[in-house]
Formats: structure tokens, sequence, C-alpha cells
């Protein structure tokens, strides 16, 4: 990477604030109207600070703050915070879900960066999407951009237990329902679960993404790891805003980062820390916006040379919070450094190996020897076969081992709703060998492929002691949830994909350690119902709605918006 020191007058924002002309006049003035003086921001870069910050995000709670903090290392290196909000993406509240916003969020991210005299950025997200939608923002804009991230909350309590988000929440559920739980506990464990600032403490998407930022070189070397409550985490910010300054001066740019062998990097840290499945869609949404070619079956081979080393939630035993006490990220890392290509870049300027030297692993019970690891290779597979074409994924080591190779009848859902009235009749055929399909549950279908993937396990079930069976949707899965969950199912079955073909009774085969995922139905009866299948009405005539169902990519693609893709040039805009 060429590091070019920038003069003054070199500055993006020199374009608003530097010249003698009218709009100049009108941009110092108004920023006088603010109480700043040009002693403040002339020459200086403005680095402007986007803030995904909500009353309605539980997980972005400290980010007032945490502003406060930036801004103050920003001031500290020279440089002119200015703090923008940007569209939150509250995982527990925003609905259908979250997903259907991602690229919203992304194009706010690029929109926000090019029509303001932003110099640099600093990102503030963690809270699932709000990661890769603030990175492919600004990967597209392309201006000098580092990522804060919002850090883990601490561990959840109940009884002296540490709960992790999602993941004991589903597990309890399970139990409630079958009728082992009390109300009382159950409400215990609501005022437990979740108690600090930060976003999921389990691997799920939030630590997964936050980790993959690291990982590509877009963070503070150990900056993922660090809870949101910990002191640490304020220094940590305040440590970014400076280095978004000298960012600007050395023009280090995203794309100047970002390669095949950081997005490797990402994915092979994914893979190590069991990180949820979701960092298939966004890592390659994220590759494609920085032009790097990008596929599933990357993530396949990386997986199969790849140990699972973090005993972090679901896959493991702890959480985000005993994982930065026993070295964090950069110690994770330093485990696997002969997987990594060390000499990748960071937004430090220096390499990811310069990252993790000297990192140290304090507690082999949480980031595992390589001697003993979780699974030694394999945390995740892609599946092909006439039932996903285009791939499909599915997470072993979080699977029940017997349902690994298996053969049974379908039972079809024609949507959620469809499921949700039938999966508990005591009349549904269904048994431990049967295969749950959810239909409509992609990208179009849903829409929006909402996180329905760990389809419910009957209760009548439940009751006989079963707690795993296969499932199969082209919805996501939280990376918080576990059990034999075929996701991604691509093409989708609103789109007339296989999957929209499956009925019941019809034999289902998957053989993970094949990669394969059957329909075991005749072509001709296939073909049959092909031609039989209509398409669905689409659910939006107008709105963003509507530009997101005439432009939303499959799963297979990373669901980014096709006139997102890639790296043609936008031009700056007009100042007159
Ligand atoms: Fe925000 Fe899980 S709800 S990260």
């Amino acid at each position: 990477m060429t590091v070019s020191r920038k003069r003054p007058e070199d500055l993006r924002s020199h374009r608003w604030y530097g010249a003698s002309d009218l709009r100049a006049f009108g941009h110092r003035s108004r920023t006088a109207q603010m109480g700043y003086s040009h002693a403040d921001y002339l020459g200086k870069p403005v680095i402007a600070i986007l803030n995904t910050w909500s009353d309605i995000n539980p997980c972005h709670t400290h980010f007032r703050q945490r502003a406060e903090e930036v801004k103050r290392g920003v001031w500290q290196a020279g440089g002119f915070p200015v703090e923008m909000p940007a569209l939150t993406l509250s995982e527990p509240f925003q609905k259908p879900t979250t997903m259907l916003y991602r690229n919203l969020l992304a194009m706010e991210t690029e929109e926000l960066l090019r029509s303001y005299p932003a110099d640099g950025a600093v990102l503030m997200g963690g809270c699932d999407k709000t990661t890769p939608a603030l990175l492919m923002g600004a990967i597209s804009m392309n201006l000098p951009a580092i990522f804060l991230p919002a850090g883990p909350m601490l561990r959840g309590d109940w009884r002296g237990q540490a709960l992790g988000s999602g993941s004991d929440v589903w597990k309890y559920w399970a139990e409630k329902r079958a009728g082992n739980l009390s109300e009382k506990s159950w409400e215990q464990i609501e005022n437990g679960i979740a108690r600090s600032p930060g976003h999921c403490m389990t691997m799920g998407t939030a630590s997964t993404m936050t980790s993959a930022a690291e990982a590509l070189g877009m963070t503070l070397p150990g900056a993922a790891s660090i809870p949101a409550a910990d002191s640490r985490h304020a220094r940590m910010a305040s440590e970014t805003g400076r280095r978004a300054v000298t960012m600007v001066w050395d023009d280090v740019k995203p794309r100047d980062i970002l390669t095949a062998d950081s997005f490797d990097n990402a994915i092979t840290v994914v893979l190590a820390l069991g990180g949820s499945t979701n960092a298939l869609v966004h890592l390659i949404a994220l590759a494609r916006r920085a032009g790097i070619p990008l596929n599933v079956d990357r993530f396949d081979e990386l997986a199969r040379r790849t140990p699972l080393l973090a005993n972090v939630r679901p896959a493991g035993e702890f959480l985000m919070e005993d994982f930065y006490y026993a070295g964090g990220l950069r110690a994770l890392m330093s485990r696997i450094r002969d997987l990594l290509a060390l000499d990748a870049r960071t937004v430090e300027g220096a390499t990811l190996g310069d990252a993790i030297s000297g990192a140290e692993v304090f507690n082999d019970q949480v980031i595992l020897p390589r001697e003993r690891p979780i699974v030694a290779s394999g945390s995740l597979a892609v599946l092909h076969g006439n039932l996903a074409p285009d791939g499909a994924v599915i997470k072993p080591a979080a699977a029940e081992a017997r349902l690994l190779r298996h053969r049974g009848p379908a039972i079809v859902f024609a949507g959620y709703n469809d499921m949700a009235a039938r999966i508990d009749d005591p009349a549904l055929p269904v048994t431990a060998d049967s295969v749950l399909v959810l239909q409509h549950a992609g990208p179009l279908g849903a829409p929006g492929m909402p996180e329905w993937g760990q389809l419910p396990i009957p209760k009548k079930l439940l009751e006989q002691g079963v707690r795993d069976m296969l499932r199969i949707s082209d919805a996501r899965m939280s990376g918080t949830s576990y059990g034999a969950c075929v996701l991604h199912v691509a093409p989708e079955s609103y789109a007339g994909g296989p999957l929209a073909l499956v009925r019941d009774g019809d034999t289902i085969v998957l053989d993970v350690a094949a990669r394969q995922l059957h329909l075991d139905v005749d072509e001709s009866e296939l073909a049959r119902r092909r031609a039989a299948w209509r398409k669905p009405e689409p659910h939006f005539a107008r709105g963003f709605g509507a530009l997101y169902q005439n432009h939303i990519t499959q799963a297979n693609d990373g669901c980014d918006f096709d006139f997102l893709e890639g790296t043609a040039v936008t031009p700056e805009p007009e100042i007159h």
C-alpha cells in the first residue's frame, strides 16, 4: 500500500471549506453558527462519526457516550469530528427482519459520506446487520474508514448460572414448552439474560461479524472482543478516533486494505470461532463491494482445513466476556496463524501479523489448543444437490451427529404462518425422523430472509425427549441458534427454486460428509410439479419494499442490491 501524506488543500472537505466563493462562505458561516471557529476545523480532516445509536437499540445504548470518546480522540489528533446519526438496525425490534433493511443502511452510509464534506469515517455498529451494512457503504464510498465495534454485553445471569443471548432463550423455551420450567423461572431468565449495554455475547451474528471486521483489518487490533461495559472499550473508542485522523492524512482506504487474502482471513476466523452462518451472506456482499469475487464454496474449502477453537456458545460452553479475558480475538488468531495471510493490511497501516504479534492465550478452556479443538474441521458445510442447485449451508458442529447423514420424509410448511399454526398440532404426522421443510422464507419470499431457519421441534416430540431434527429452509438462522438446520437454500422457493416443489412425504436425503442435499423424487415428477408452479404475487406495490424486491440478489450472491455491487465509479457531488 502506498502511503501518501496529504496536504490540507488535498482534503476532500477543502472543496466545501477552502474555496473563496459564495458556497464556501455559506459552509463556513453555517459552521460558525454551530459555534466553531476557523481554528476548530479549517485545514483539518473532517471525520464523520456514523452513529447507529437509537432509543430502540439495546445493543447500542452506550453509543452516545462512545461517540463523545471518539470525538475526544479526533480532536486530540487534529481532526474535526462530525457525528451523524445513521439508521439503526435493532435486531430484537425491527420487523419483519433487520435483513430487509441492511442494504438501506449500506446506502445511507455511502450517501452520507458522499454528500457531506467527510474526509474519513468512524463507523459505529455491532448489532448484527449494522456491521456489514456500515462496512458495505464505506467500501463503496472508499474514504478512509475505521470500524468501532459495539462490544459484547456482560454474561447473563440466572441463579448464579451464566446465560447466553439467544442460545439460552431457545434452550429454556424448549424446556418450558416441554413442561420442565416454571413461569417464575422463565420471568427470572427474562430479567437476567441481558444486563448491560452491548451486543449479544454468544457467538451470534454480532460477535461473528465484529470479529470478521477485525480479521478483515477494519478495526484496531483487539477491538472486537472488548466488552461494551469495560473501560477499555471507552479507551479503544478514543484511540479509534485518533487513528481515523491519521488514516486520512495517510490516505488508507478500505479498498487498499481489502484483498482476497483478507476475506480468506475473515472466513477462517469465523470458522475457528464457530461463527454464524449469516457470515456467508454478509462477507460475500462485502467482498463484491470491494470487487473481489467470493462464493459460498470458498467457505467450504476453508472449513475443511480450519479447526473450531473458540469454546463459546452455541458451539461451546463460554461467553464473549470469558473469551476476552482469555485473550480475545488476537489470541485466537495467534493459534491459527499458519492458516492466516499475515501480510494482509489493516487500518493501522501495518499487517495482520503485526496486529497479533505478542498475543497470548490466558485460558486454554476458552480458546482451545490446536490439539484439542471442538471439531478439527468442517464447522460449517456448504451443500449442493437437486434441492439446492446454488448451495445451502449447515453448521454440523451445532447439530446432533446422527442427523448429519439422514434420510426421512418431508413435512412441508408453505410459510411461517402455516408452520406456526400446525407445528404443535397433535395430528401432525411427524416423527423424530421427519424432515421439516419451510418454504417462502427467503430474501423475496418472507420477505427479507428472516432468522426462521431453526424451526421449533413439535411439542409432542419435545415431550418424548427429542431435541434435534433435520430442518430445511431458504431462511437464515440466528448465530445463537443450533440444531440440524439446513439454511440459505438457493434459489429460494419463492423464486421457483426446487424447495418450492417439495411435497409432504417426499424423501429427502442429507449427507454432510458428501456435501449432498437431495430430493429423492423422479425427475419426470419434478418436471410436472415445476410446470404447475405459479410465481407468487409480489409483496410490495410501492416504497422501499418495491425497490428491495426488484433488486435483491439470492443468498449465495450476498443479498445485496444488484445495482450496489461492484466498484464502478460514482462521481463526487458538484458544489454550486
Ligand atoms: Fe443486537 Fe443480538 S440483539 S446483537
